[in-house]
C-alpha cells in the first residue's frame, strides 16, 4: 500500500493555514480583517464554490481534473520507461505557464545538487528547463550538453510562442547537426491535442507527443503532460504528486470558511486589497519551495490582474504578487516590509521537518558571541526567524499569514499546488474578473509577431512602425 492511501498519514501532511496576524485584533484595525467581515465573505465563498463545482469539467474547468487523469499518467509513465537509461539530459523548452510548474517540481522534489553528481551516481537525467530566449544562456547549455544523449521536450499550448519556437528550431537544428534523421527520436512535443504550430510540426515529423487537455491554460497546466512528463522522466513519484492534488481537492469544498484554507486565504487577501494592501508577498522558509513561489507569482499575476471585469467594467484590478525568500530575504526585503509603506500582505511558508536538522556546534570558549547557537540546529534557526519576522511584522501593524507544510515531499507539493490554483480561481470571482485568459501578455505576443514579420501581421507592423517613428527618442 502506497503511503498516500493510509488516511492517518495523509491527514499528517495536511498543510495548514495560520492566519492569526492578518486579523484587526492584532495588526490594528484599519491593517486587519474582523469577524464580521469574514462572515460576509463566508456567504461569497460559499457562491465562489458553487460557481467552480458548475463549471468544473472538461469543456471549462478541466485543471481540476487533472489530479484523476489515470490514462495520461499511464501513458507518461510507460514512456518514461521506455527511454529509461537512454538519456542524460532532458532539455525543456517552454516559457510561462509551460516552464515555472516543471522548475518548481524540480527545485523542491529532485535531490538537491544532484545535477552535479555523474550520470551513474545520479541514475536519472538531469533536467534543464530554458525559459528565455537570453542567446548567451541557451547557446551556452546547447554547448554543453550531448545531443545523442539529450531528449528536448518541446512544451506550448499554443504551438506559436514566439520564444520556445525559435528555441525549437535551433534545438532541431542542432540535433540534425549530429544525428541527421535520428533528431526526431529526441524530440518530445507537448501542445494540444489538435491545433497549432507545433502540433502540426509533430504529427508531420513524427515526434512523440503528449496533449494539454483542452480547459487547461498554461498557469493550470502543471499537473498535466506539462509538468508531468518531465518530473516521470527524472524520477519524481507522479502517483503520490497527484494523490496530494486530490486530497486538495477534497479538503477544498468544505462548506465553512474557517475550514477551508485556499477558501480563507483567498478571502483575507481580498479583504487586504479593498484595505489597500495590494502587494501580496509569498516568502516560503525553504530552498526547496522558492520556485513554487516563483509559479505562484506568475498564476495570481496573469490570472488576476486584469483591465475588464466579468460584467465588462474597466476596473484595472489584482494584487501584485512578490516572491521572497526566507531567510535569505530578511537581509533584503523585511525593512521595507516592516517599516515602508503598509500595502503589502506577506504570506509565508513554514516547513516543521526539514530532511536534514543540521545540528549547530558549539562554538569555543572565547567565542562569546555566537556562543548561544551551539545545540541548536539549522532546521530551528530557520524556524524561528520566521516565527520573529511574523512577530515583529505584526507589532509594526503589517499583516501576515503562515502556510504550514508538515514536510515537503510529492504528496504535499500536489497539494500545495493545487491548493493555490484554487485560492486563485476563487480569488478570481471575488475581483469578478476571468482569471483563465491573458489579453495583456496576447498584445505583447501579437506586436512581436508583427516586428519579426509573422504574415498575417502587417497592419499591426505598420502601425507599431509609425507609432514609433512618432515618438520622440530620449536617451542619454
Ligand atoms: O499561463 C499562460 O497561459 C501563459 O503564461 C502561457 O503559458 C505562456 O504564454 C506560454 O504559452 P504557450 O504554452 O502557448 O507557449
Amino acid at each position: 500500500m502506497a503511503r498516500y492511501e493510509d488516511v492517518n498519514w495523509r491527514d499528517s501532511m495536511r498543510i495548514r493555514y495560520d492566519y492569526t496576524n492578518m486579523m484587526a485584533d492584532v495588526v490594528g484595525e484599519n491593517r486587519g480583517a474582523t469577524e464580521d467581515q469574514l462572515d460576509e465573505m463566508e456567504g461569497r465563498l460559499m457562491a465562489a464554490l458553487d460557481v467552480l463545482r458548475m463549471r468544473r469539467g472538461p469543456k471549462d474547468l478541466a485543471w481540476m481534473d487533472l489530479p484523476y487523469q489515470k490514462e495520461s499518467v499511464a501513458e507518461i509513465l510507460a514512456y518514461a520507461r521506455e527511454v529509461e537509461g537512454v538519456y542524460d539530459d532532458v532539455l525543456v523548452l517552454g516559457i510561462g505557464g509551460s516552464a515555472l510548474g516543471v522548475t518548481a517540481l524540480k527545485t523542491a522534489l529532485l535531490p538537491f545538487y544532484s545535477d552535479y553528481l555523474s550520470p551513474e551516481e545520479r541514475r536519472r537525467p538531469r533536467l534543464w528547463v530554458l525559459d528565455n530566449v537570453d542567446p548567451d544562456w541557451v547557446m551556452a547549455a546547447l554547448r554543453l550538453l550531448d545531443p545523442e544523449r539529450t531528449l528536448v521536450i518541446v512544451t506550448s499550448k499554443s504551438g506559436s510562442t514566439t520564444e520556445t519556437m525559435a528555441q525549437f528550431l535551433i534545438a532541431r537544428d542542432w540535433l540534425e547537426a549530429r544525428l541527421g534523421e535520428g533528431a526526431a527520436c529526441h524530440l518530445v512535443a507537448i501542445t494540444d491535442p489538435e491545433k497549432g504550430p507545433l502540433r502540426e510540426i509533430a504529427t508531420r515529423e513524427g515526434y512523440r507527443s503528449f496533449a494539454i487537455p483542452e480547459g487547461v491554460g498554461g498557469r493550470f497546466s502543471v499537473l498535466s503532460p506539462v509538468g508531468l512528463v518531465p518530473a516521470a522522466l527524472v524520477g519524481i513519484d507522479l502517483e503520490e504528486l497527484l494523490a496530494g492534488a486530490a486530497y486538495a481537492d477534497e479538503l477544498a469544498w468544505v462548506r465553512a470558511l474557517r475550514r477551508n484554507v485556499p477558501g480563507m486565504a483567498a478571502a483575507l487577501q481580498h479583504l487586504a486589497y479593498h484595505r489597500g494592501q495590494r502587494i501580496s508577498v509569498l516568502m516560503p522558509y525553504s530552498q526547496r519551495l522558492r520556485d513554487v513561489a516563483d509559479w505562484w507569482r506568475q498564476l495570481w499575476a496573469e490570472s488576476l490582474g486584469k483591465k475588464m471585469n466579468l460584467m465588462g467594467r474597466r476596473v484595472h484590478v489584482g494584487p501584485t504578487p512578490v516572491l521572497a525568500l526566507g531567510t535569505t530575504d530578511q537581509h533584503s526585503q523585511i525593512q521595507l516590509y516592516v517599516e515602508g509603506p503598509a500595502d503589502k500582505v506577506i504570506s509565508f511558508v513554514a516547513v516543521e521537518r526539514f530532511g536534514d536538522e543540521a545540528p549547530i556546534p558549539q562554538a569555543r570558549p572565547d567565542e562569546e558571541g555566537i556562543a548561544y547557537l551551539g545545540g541548536h540546529s539549522l532546521a530551528e534557526l530557520i524556524n524561528a526567524e520566521r516565527e520573529a519576522t511574523a512577530i515583529a511584522l505584526a507589532q509594526a501593524g503589517r499583516p501576515n499569514a503562515t502556510y504550514i507544510v508538515p514536510e515537503v515531499n510529492p504528496f504535499t507539493v500536489g497539494q500545495f499546488l493545487y491548493m493555490m490554483e484554487i485560492q486563485t480561481a476563487l480569488s478570481g470571482l471575488f475581483y469578478a474578473v476571468n482569471a483563465y485568459d491573458q489579453p495583456g501578455v496576447e498584445a505583447g505576443k501579437i506586436a512581436t509577431y508583427a516586428l519579426l514579420g509573422r504574415p498575417g501581421y502587417e497592419a499591426q507592423a505598420v502601425e507599431l512602425r509609425t507609432a514609433e517613428a512618432a515618438r520622440p527618442r530620449r536617451i542619454v
